[in-house]
C-alpha cells in the first residue's frame, strides 16, 4: 500500500483537510478549509467533510482518517465539552463512512496531533512517558508510554477550583483574559503543568496548539522537573495524526482480514486432506 492517507481535522472554526505523504510525514498538497458549519451538528459536520474530500480526486480506497475535538471510544462520541451536544453518543466512524462513502476513522483531536509529533516532531524516537498537551480553546491531551498511545486522557478537565482546568488556563481563555504571556505562564500553565507534573512524572511534555508558535514568549517561565518543548507540527499535526492512524488501522484490517482468510484455507485444506485419509482408509 503506498505511504499516503487522507487526513481531516474539525477543529470549532473550521475543518481542514489534505492528503498525507506518511513517509515524510507532511502534506502531499495544499490543505484545504471549509469553515465549520454553524450550528456544528452532526449531520452538517459530515456534509461539510464530505464536500472536502471530494474537493480532491482521494482514491476509494485511500484510507481517512478524522480528528473531533471530544472522548472517541471505538469511534462513538462519548463527551461534548466545546462541541454541539448531540454529539454524545454518535458512532461518528459510521456516519463519516455512510455519508462520505468512504472507510473513515475517527480519533480525538489531541491524540491525532500526539501521533504526530511522536512520529514525525518533537516526541520522535522518545521513549517513557511523554505526554503532549495542545492549548488553543480548550485542552487536549495525548499520553505515550514507550510511544504507544493511551487514548482518550481528558488531562485539560482535571479541576482547578471547581472548574476545568481548561477554563482556566486554556489559550483561548488567556487572549480573553487580557494578561501578559508571563502572567498567563507563572499564574496558569505553571498550576496546569505543575499538577499534572505530580499526578504523572512524566519524562517529557510537549506544547502544542496554535499559541505553540510562540513558546519562546512563555514556556521559559515555567519551573518544572520535566523537559518541556514546543510542538514542531503546528497547524498541520491533526491532519497528520490523523492520516497515519488511519493508515495504521487500514494496516491492521487489512493483516486480520489476509489471516482469516489464511485460516480458512487451512481449514479447507484440513478437512480436504481428512477426507481424502478418510477415503484411502474406505477403500
Ligand atoms: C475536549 C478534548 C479535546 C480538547 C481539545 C477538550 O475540551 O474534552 O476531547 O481534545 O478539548 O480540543
Amino acid at each position: 500500500m503506498a505511504k499516503e492517507a487522507f487526513g481531516i481535522d474539525i477543529g470549532g472554526s473550521g475543518i481542514k483537510g489534505a492528503p498525507v505523504n506518511l513517509k515524510k510525514g507532511e502534506l502531499a498538497q495544499k490543505r484545504v478549509r471549509i469553515p465549520t458549519p454553524q450550528p456544528a451538528t452532526p449531520d452538517a459536520v459530515a456534509k461539510t467533510v464530505k464536500d472536502l474530500i471530494d474537493s480532491f480526486d482521494v482514491p476509494a480506497d485511500m484510507p481517512v482518517g478524522v480528528t473531533f475535538p471530544a472522548i472517541i471510544q471505538h469511534g462513538v462520541a462519548k463527551s461534548a465539552a466545546n462541541v454541539d451536544d448531540s454529539w454524545i453518543g454518535t458512532d461518528v466512524d459510521t456516519l463519516l463512512s455512510e455519508v462520505t462513502g468512504h472507510s473513515v476513522f475517527v480519533v480525538n483531536d489531541a491524540d491525532a496531533a500526539g501521533i504526530a509529533e511522536m512520529e514525525f516532531g518533537a516526541g520522535k524516537d522518545k521513549s517513557g512517558l511523554v505526554i503532549m498537551t495542545t492549548l488553543g480553546t480548550g485542552i487536549g491531551s495525548a499520553m505515550f508510554m514507550d510511544g504507544k498511545l493511551i487514548p482518550n486522557s481528558e488531562l485539560g478537565h482535571l479541576t482547578y477550583e471547581g472548574k476545568s482546568f481548561e477554563k482556566f488556563a486554556a489559550s483561548s481563555v488567556f487572549e480573553k483574559a487580557g494578561i501578559s504571556y508571563e502572567e498567563w505562564a507563572k499564574e496558569r500553565l505553571q498550576k496546569f503543568y505543575g499538577h499534572v507534573e505530580f499526578l504523572f512524572s512524566p519524562d517529557l511534555f510537549i506544547v502544542g496548539g496554535g499559541v505553540s508558535k510562540d513558546a519562546k514568549k512563555y514556556l521559559h517561565f515555567l519551573d518544572l522537573k520535566t523537559e518541556i518543548v514546543p510542538a514542531k507540527l503546528r497547524n498541520e499535526a491533526g491532519i497528520i495524526g490523523a492520516a497515519a492512524l488511519a493508515h495504521a488501522e487500514r494496516k491492521l484490517e487489512v493483516k486480520k482480514d489476509k489471516g482469516e482468510k489464511k485460516a480458512k484455507k487451512d481449514k479447507k485444506n484440513e478437512s480436504a486432506a481428512e477426507l481424502a485419509a478418510e477415503s484411502v482408509e474406505e477403500a
